[in-house]
């Protein structure tokens, strides 16, 4: 059985498959969602047997409206209160203590639970639709670069969702920060689009944290050809190297790079936030076009930088 494509004035019609225990997948600021109703451990489960997930790594639950908020947490202290009335709807994603009503499958058997509220009318329209909490993951498979368009979602499940509601190319790129607001200052388990800075964090915040958040064990974001980070300094004499060797060379550099002979141009950006933008399409272009090695230039360890760079790092390592 293959998707239903839908697009976002029929997110009545989307609403209901995830009502009915269905998997429709939705597009959000970040990466499009791989959504389930996330008070039903049945639709849940659906969920990681389609994404190929490993059950001990938890879903992020999505609500339409911050006042929904005790229907997923036990308890909402008062830093969690101010982070989402600062940054919701929007890619932050806040680790809270779990309301009872919410299964085990969707916390990976923790005792706390991820949620958010998309910036995305597409998405909360949807959530409102269903009246359901709506646990999503990133819709790729296990593994896989995030999907930022519908045709991502199409080449990775077309056959294990219900419904893709496509609502175009998502603004962000990257996956939401996730912060665990259970204590009295955030804590960063996944850098995202939401700086530590506009967290408040003004050295940067503790260190070695990452350690916290499940997903962050996994394998992730790799594409089928290899990727190699360099900086602006080196990245003539890498392409250079790898065209030596006889590789196909794909490249994503800044705009005031010029492109090294025989080179393939897979994207150019402008900023780091452009790169965050285009990043898992260049991945997924790159595999398309067939080459051997990607060359992505290196940018700043600052803003939305960090997550860049940590997305990068992931998929050079796969
Ligand atoms: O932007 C996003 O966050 C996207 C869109 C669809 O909202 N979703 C997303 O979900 O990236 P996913 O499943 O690919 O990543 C969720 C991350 C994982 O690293 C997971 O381990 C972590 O959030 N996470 C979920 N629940 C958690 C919890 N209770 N404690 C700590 N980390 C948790
Ligand atoms: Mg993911």
């Amino acid at each position: 059985m293959s998707a239903q494509i839908l697009l976002p004035d029929a997110v009545d019609r989307a609403g209901a498959v995830l009502a009915g225990g269905g998997l429709v997948a939705f597009p959000t600021e970040t990466v499009y969602g791989l959504g389930a109703d996330a008070l039903s451990g049945d639709a849940v489960g659906r969920i990681f047997r389609a994404k190929g997930r490993p059950a001990d790594n938890p879903l992020i639950v999505h609500l339409a409206d911050a006042g929904d908020l005790g229907r997923v947490a036990g308890a909402v202290p008062s830093l969690a209160r101010r982070l989402a009335a600062e940054h919701w709807p929007g890619p932050l994603t806040l680790v809270l203590e779990a309301h009872p009503d919410v299964p085990s499958v969707t916390t990976g058997g923790l005792r706390t639970v991820a949620v958010r509220v998309p910036d995305h009318p597409v998405a909360r329209a949807l959530i409102t639709a269903a009246g359901v909490p709506v646990a999503a993951p990133s819709a790729n498979r296990s593994g896989r670069p995030s999907p930022t368009t519908a045709a991502h979602v199409l080449a990775d499940l077309g056959d294990a969702v219900d419904v893709v509601v496509d609502g175009g190319a998502c603004r962000v790129g990257v996956e939401s920060t996730v912060v665990d607001a259970r204590g009295g200052t955030p804590v960063v388990l996944r850098e995202g689009s939401v700086t530590r800075e506009m967290l408040g964090l003004r050295d940067g915040g503790p260190a070695g944290e990452l350690e916290a958040s499940p997903g962050t064990r996994y394998r992730h974001y790799a594409p089928t050809c290899d990727v190699v980070v360099a900086d602006a300094t080196a990245l003539h004499d890498v392409v250079t190297r790898h065209l030596r060797a006889g590789a196909r060379v794909g490249l994503v550099a800044s705009t005031r790079r010029p492109v090294p002979d025989g080179a393939e141009s897979v994207a150019r950006f402008g900023d780091a936030a452009e790169l965050a933008s285009l990043l898992y399409r260049a991945l997924r272009d790159a595999e398309d076009a067939g080459v051997d090695v990607l060359v992505v230039e290196a940018v700043d360890e600052t803003d939305v930088g960090r997550a860049v760079m940590d997305r990068l790092r992931r998929a050079a390592a796969g």
